[in-house]
């Protein structure tokens, strides 16, 4: 039985599609849906690279939590939209691939969402590095949504 699932969101479009899935399985078995984001001090690119938020270059570890409460209130928001009821979100600080696998851990997470791309811009590899890593170091079921 799946009762608790992880979505780890980034703000990124492929995120977003991660979370549409998560939404749609938690309502039909249904589980309770976990969002988290993950800041890390290396993300001052991916942001720009969004070109939506103008923050300094600098950006201190308060607009990374600004930044990551913003998309998981997002999130949250499209989920409700969507009729569930039954969710939580969370912000933890490290290295994101690795706090991802560790929270589904804590949580006991039945099954991580995640999506296949996200910030980055290699938009030629098929996956990026967190759900690549996610997928391998996961003890729990990774749906990697493409
Ligand atoms: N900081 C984060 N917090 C929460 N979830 C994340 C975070 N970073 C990535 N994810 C999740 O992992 C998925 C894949 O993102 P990933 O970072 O692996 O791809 P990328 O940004 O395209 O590549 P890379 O980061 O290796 O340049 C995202 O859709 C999101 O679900
Ligand atoms: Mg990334």
């Amino acid at each position: 039985m799946v009762k608790k699932i992880l979505c780890p969101v980034d703000g990124s479009d492929q995120s977003g599609k991660a979370l549409e899935f998560a939404v749609d399985l938690a309502q039909r078995y249904p589980a309770r849906l976990e969002l988290l984001f993950v800041t890390q001090p290396l993300m001052t690119e991916d942001i720009f690279a969004m070109g939506t938020l103008a923050i300094p270059v600098d950006l201190p570890q308060e607009d990374l939590e600004q930044y990551g409460h913003k998309v998981l209130d997002k999130a949250e928001a499209i989920a409700r939209n969507q009729g569930l009821r039954d969710l939580g979100k969370s912000l933890r600080q490290g290295e994101p691939a690795t706090t991802i696998v560790d929270y589904a851990a804590d949580i006991d997470a039945d099954m991580i969402v995640i999506g296949s791309r996200g910030l980055g811009d290699l938009s030629s590899l098929l996956m990026g590095s967190v759900s690549h890593k996610v997928a391998h170091d996961a003890n729990c079921t990774c749906v990697t949504v493409k």
